[in-house]
């Protein structure tokens, strides 16, 4: 399939070197900014173009992996009538691609994404469409670089979105805050990634529910106490610790 990507951030670089991987032929990279298109054609060794007005027209596929914002003023600015257009978005209509195609929906890969990761994680796919007759199509791009895809509609997708900013972002962030106590207390965090990767994988064999395990859950008040001593100068890491407490014990 001949893929024009439009965009050439995080998801444009990840879903256009597993497309390529997967035999798909990305003829041009457009992105308004020329350093960026030309960054990322370099890479996969196709065209770039960072006026939209110059956009090869006979793609059998236009993927724009474009900030949310940017997705919703693109229909006043391009016209591709009969071509067949998706976006990567997990929280923006499948209808916000309409003016620029009848023929438009949604791959959303439902991963976090940076561009210079290798290699490329596995990525979970939803797909949406605004024809019926697009979605099928959709799918089988999607079922090229992932063994995981199914149809959700805008809530659904929008769901999973949030709960991908649960598990991931807030997360992550739970990382941030304990690799910077770490830091500034003389303790080395990278003795907590076992146990990071055993908490993650577990999910697979248990509910999440039934893997918590620490003083919270135990009701060990004393420890929480002592913890709570300890982190006292902590203002953000002393808050998530005394909401998340909370609720864990709630569900005691
Ligand atoms: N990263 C992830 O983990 C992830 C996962 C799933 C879905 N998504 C979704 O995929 C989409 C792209 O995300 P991303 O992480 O790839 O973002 P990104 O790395 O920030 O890249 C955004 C792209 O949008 C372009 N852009 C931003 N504002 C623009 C504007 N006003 N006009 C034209 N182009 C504009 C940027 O162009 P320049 O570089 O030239 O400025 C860049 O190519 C978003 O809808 C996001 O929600 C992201």
């Amino acid at each position: 399939m001949q893929i024009v990507i439009i965009g050439s951030g995080n998801v444009a670089t990840v879903l256009g070197g597993k497309l390529q991987e997967a035999g798909h032929r990305i003829v041009q990279v457009f992105s308004r900014r020329p350093e960026h298109a030309m960054r990322l054609a370099n890479e996969l060794q196709c065209g770039h173009v960072s006026k939209l007005a110059n956009i090869y027209n006979a793609a059998d596929l236009y993927i724009a992996a474009l900030s949310d914002d940017a997705l919703r003023t693109l229909g006043s600015q391009i016209s591709l009538p009969g071509k067949l257009i998706v976006h990567t978005s997990g929280a923006t209509p499948k209808e916000v691609l309409l003016k620029v195609s009848a023929n438009s929906g949604v791959l959303y890969p439902l991963q976090s994404l940076r561009k210079e990761l290798r290699p490329y994680p596995e990525i979970p796919i939803l797909v949406d469409a605004n024809l019926p007759e697009d979605l099928e199509r959709i799918a089988v791009v999607a079922r090229s670089i992932s063994g995981q895809v199914q149809t959700a509609d805008n809530d659904t997708r929008l769901k999973l979105h949030v709960a991908a900013v649960l598990v991931n972002n807030f997360t992550n962030h739970l990382y941030v805050l304990a690799e910077e106590y770490c830091r500034k207390e003389g303790a080395d965090f990278n003795m907590l990634l076992p146990l990071i990767r055993e908490t993650a994988d577990r999910l697979s064999r248990i509910p999440p529910r039934d893997a918590q395990t620490g003083p919270a859950i135990r009701g060990d008040a004393a420890t929480i106490k002592r913890h709570l001593e300890l982190i006292g100068s902590y203002k953000d890491i002393k808050e998530v610790y005394t909401l998340i407490t909370r609720q864990i014990q709630s569900e005691r």
